[in-house]
């Protein structure tokens, strides 16, 4: 009889003990189960790719720079960015059509957005009589590359910088629009050029970008590159590799302790460009395979791209299925960029609103 009721006692005490666990919030690394276990910016995962069954709370927002420092020239920040922003996992085509084009990310820009991501890699075609994002080859969009016209994911953006005003958002096309003018009419259509950033504004030989607060207080917050050399001539957008230098993306971006330069940019040590793109993701995007490379690898890569750029870190960091990691992810590599820019610390967690390193 006794034994019984010790045995229930403890059955008791071990359920209320967990209980209290998860009815309040975890921290990066405890062991969860549901998403809502953990702190804000973390959810629960396992990265089974590194042997870790364990879910954990782990992160999917890096911290945002502006809440400390603001008064820094553009180029002194770094911003968390998605590759194929636009394909989202398990999206249907707005044609109807089921998609059979890799994709890259789990959620719609508007959660992308609201997790700290602040560029966009968006890949731009002539389609249907408009502009649609695609995730297609030799140029053309088919129905099963087409996931949605381009200006509603761009008043997706133009809804935040409309509710955020202290925001600056980057828009990184890879462009395969022909039609005249044809960028100009979708970015109108969606509202965005009220925020646009002037490319006479963008500094062309090097040195510092305006600070970030002038271009908050100039409502100039919105940056918009182009593949494409020909538009910065006929509709004033930035032809991207004048601007920025970037390395090579796929499965050559992802060589541990090398980061060469994609074809299109100009060496990673040319500072006549000011800003720099390391991307680090595979040819294939691999849902699996994704918490390893945005983990311990990521952070490899952003230290190889700093050497390699003249000890400059990166201005934007671009990986597939952001939200997946082993931990930190690429909001760490993030604050570990912004912490070294901003204020000489390793980790911009460390940093103090002086920008001091604390
Ligand atoms: C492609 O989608 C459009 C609608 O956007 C539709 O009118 C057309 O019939 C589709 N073509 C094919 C081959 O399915």
């Amino acid at each position: 009889m006794l034994q019984r009721l010790v045995f229930l006692l403890i059955v008791l005490l071990i359920q209320s003990s967990f209980l209290f666990e998860i009815s309040s919030a975890l921290q990066e690394g405890k062991t969860c189960i549901l998403n809502d276990n953990c702190d804000a910016g973390l959810h629960c995962e396992t990265c089974l790719a590194n042997n870790n069954l364990r879910p954990r709370c782990s992160r999917t927002q890096p911290i945002n720079p502006i809440s400390k420092v603001k008064g820094l020239p553009f180029n002194k920040y770094a911003w968390l960015t998605t590759h194929n922003s636009f394909a989202r996992l398990g999206q249907v085509s707005k044609t109807g059509s089921v998609i059979l084009a890799p994709t890259n990310q789990q959620d719609s820009v508007t959660s992308q957005l609201a997790n700290g991501v602040r560029g966009f890699m968006l890949d731009m075609y002539d389609f249907e009589n408009d502009i649609w994002l695609c995730h297609s080859f030799d140029g053309t969009c088919f129905n099963f590359t087409a996931f949605q016209p381009a200006v509603n994911v761009l008043r997706e953006i133009q809804v935040f910088l409309e509710n955020n005003k202290d925001e600056v958002v980057t828009i990184i096309i890879e462009d395969y629009v022909k039609s005249p003018k044809g960028l100009t009419k979708v970015f109108n259509a969606a509202g965005l050029q009220k925020f646009m950033f002037p490319v006479t504004r963008m500094p062309k030989i090097g040195g510092d970008w305006p600070t970030l607060d002038h271009m908050i207080q100039q409502n100039q917050r919105l940056l918009f590159f182009t593949s494409d050399r020909s538009k910065e001539a006929t509709e004033g957008i930035a032809y991207q590799w004048k601007y920025m230098v970037e390395n090579q993306y796929g499965n050559g971006g992802l060589k541990v302790g090398a980061c060469p330069n994609r074809a299109q940019s100009a060496p990673m040590s040319d500072k006549s460009k000011s800003l720099v793109l390391v991307n680090h993701f595979p040819d294939a995007p691999d849902l699996v395979v994704a918490c390893r490379q945005n983990s311990a690898p990521l952070l490899e890569s952003i230290k190889a791209c700093y050497r390699a750029a003249g000890q400059r870190w990166p201005n934007f960091i671009a990986v597939d299925f952001y939200k997946r990691s082993d931990g930190g992810g690429a909001p760490q590599a993030v604050d570990v960029s912004n912490g070294n820019l901003i204020c000489g610390c390793d980790n911009f967690a460390a940093c103090k609103a002086n920008g001091e390193c604390g």
